[in-house]
C-alpha cells in the first residue's frame, strides 16, 4: 500500500504537494497507523511557520526543503509489532498530515504510550504522548471531532488562565478595574482563555479583533467587550493591563506597548498573524514573554500532584464543551474534508486565514468517511 503525506515549502507554506511513497516493512516493536482524521486550525499554520526555530519539522521528517505539519487527531492501528497494542485500536495523538505513519511505542501503560524514535527524544513529552481512546477519560465518541480541533488548545487556555491569575494578573486586577487583553480574540486558543478569564471576578476581559470577526466574538458572550484592532482608543490609556497575545502581530503589539503606560505584563501565546510577524525588540513597558505552558504544569503538578491538576482540567474541558456545543448557539460547526484536493483547499483556506472563525476544520487524506 502506498502512503501518502501532503508535503508544504517550508520557505513559502503555500506551495503545497502530495506525495505517495511505498510502505516501509516494520520493525520490531513498532506499529503502523492510519490516520484516520485530524484538525487543522492556524495553531498548525503557527507550527510550520516557526517549524524550524522550534523544531516543530522535526516530529515527521520530510524530503530536503519540504516539511510535514503535525496535526492532532485520531488513528487506528493497522499492524502491530509492539506486544500490549492491538490491530483495530485509537489513539488520540500528534500526527502528520498523511495518510498513515509508523511509530515506536515505549513506556505503555494502560491510558497510551509514549513516541520513542529517536529523532523525537529531545522534543517535548507532551507531543509524543498517545492516548488510547477506550481509556482517555477527555474522550467521547460524540465530540471526537471537537477534542482534536480544541482539546490542545483548550489546555494552553486553561494554563494561561490558571498562570495569570496565580501571579495575581500582575497587579492588574489589584483596584477592580483593570483589563486582560487577548489578540486575535476570535481564535479558539482566545476564546478558551476568555472562557476561563470570564469565570474570575475583578478583571474586564477584552477581546481584540478584527472588524470582520467583531461580531462573533461579541456572540461568544465570554468577552466584556470586544473592541477592533483600531479602536484600541475605546479602552483609557491608563486602564491597568494585561497583554495576552495570540496574533504576534507586530505593530499591533507595539500599539499596546505604547499606548497603555499602565501595562503590567505582555504574554506572548501565537502568531496568527503570519503577513505580519515581527521582534519584540526595544518595546515600551514590559518585556513580551513567551508563554511556555509546560512551566505551568510543572509548577501546578508539584503544588497539586498529577491527579489533582488533570481532574481540575477535565473538569473545565468538559464544562467549556458543553457551551461550544450548545446546539442552540454553537460556537464551533465542524466541517469534514476528505480526500486530497479537499485536504488542500482546506490548508489553502485555513493558512489564508480569512474564513469564519465558527468553522472547525477537520481533515483526512481518505477520500471519504468511513461507513
Ligand atoms: N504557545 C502555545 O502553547 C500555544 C498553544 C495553542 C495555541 N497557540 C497559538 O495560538 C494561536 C491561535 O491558534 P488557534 O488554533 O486557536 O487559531 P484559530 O482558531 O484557527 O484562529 C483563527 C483566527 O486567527 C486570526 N487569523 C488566522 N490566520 C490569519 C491570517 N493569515 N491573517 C490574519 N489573521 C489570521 C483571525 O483572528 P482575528 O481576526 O481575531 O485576529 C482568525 O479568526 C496560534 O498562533 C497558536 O499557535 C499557542
Amino acid at each position: 500500500m502506498t502512503t501518502l503525506d501532503f508535503l508544504v515549502r517550508r520557505d513559502r507554506l503555500a506551495t503545497t504537494e502530495l506525495r505517495g511513497t511505498a510502505e516501509i516493512p516494520l520493525t520490531a516493536g513498532q506499529i503502523r497507523l492510519g490516520v484516520d482524521s485530524f484538525a487543522l486550525t492556524a495553531n498548525n499554520i503557527t507550527y510550520a511557520a516557526f517549524g524550524d526555530a522550534m523544531n516543530y519539522w522535526s516530529f515527521y521528517p520530510a524530503p530536503a526543503g519540504w516539511g510535514r505539519i503535525p496535526v492532532w487527531g485520531f488513528a487506528t492501528v493497522l499492524e502491530s509489532g509492539c506486544p500490549g497494542i492491538a490491530v483495530g485500536e485509537r489513539f488520540y495523538g500528534y500526527y502528520p498530515m498523511s495518510s498513515q505513519t509508523v511509530l515506536q511505542p515505549v513506556r505503555l501503560s494502560p491510558a497510551g504510550f509514549f513516541e520513542g524514535a529517536e529523532h523525537r527524544a529531545a522534543l517535548h513529552a507532551v507531543y509524543n504522548s498517545y492516548s488510547r481512546c477506550t481509556a482517555d477519560p477527555f474522550h467521547t465518541a460524540q465530540t471526537e471531532d471537537v477534542e482534536a480541533l480544541l482539546r490542545p488548545l483548550f489546555i494552553t487556555s486553561w494554563l494561561i488562565d490558571d498562570f495569570l491569575a496565580d501571579q495575581d494578573f500582575f497587579g492588574a486586577g489589584a483596584n477592580g478595574d483593570g483589563a486582560v487583553l487577548l489578540s486575535s480574540a476570535s481564535s479558539k486558543t482566545a476564546y478558551g482563555t476568555a472562557f476561563q478569564l470570564a469565570q474570575r471576578k475583578g478583571i474586564e476581559v477584552v477581546g481584540l479583533t478584527s472588524a470582520a470577526n467583531r461580531e462573533f466574538c461579541n456572540s461568544l458572550d465570554c468577552y466584556h467587550r470586544v473592541l477592533a484592532y483600531d479602536e484600541l482608543d475605546h479602552l483609557a490609556a491608563d486602564t491597568a493591563c494585561v497583554f495576552v497575545d495570540f496574533a504576534g502581530n507586530a505593530s499591533l503589539r507595539r500599539e499596546i506597548h505604547t499606548r497603555f503606560g499602565n501595562l503590567k505584563y505582555s504574554c506572548s501565546v501565537g502568531g496568527t498573524h503570519v503577513g505580519q510577524l515581527g521582534g519584540a525588540k526595544d518595546l515600551p513597558g514590559p518585556r513580551a514573554t513567551l508563554f511556555f505552558a509546560p512551566a505551568q504544569i510543572k509548577k501546578r503538578t508539584a503544588e497539586w500532584g498529577a491527579h489533582e491538576l488533570g481532574q481540575r482540567l477535565l473538569q473545565a474541558w468538559q464544562a467549556f464543551v458543553v457551551t461550544v456545543c450548545d446546539p442552540a448557539a454553537p460556537w464551533l460547526v465542524v466541517q469534514h474534508h476528505f480526500g486530497p484536493d479537499a485536504v488542500d483547499a482546506a490548508y489553502a483556506a485555513v493558512l489564508g486565514g480569512r474564513g469564519d472563525p465558527r468553522s472547525g476544520h477537520m481533515l483526512s487524506l481518505a477520500p471519504r468517511a468511513p461507513a
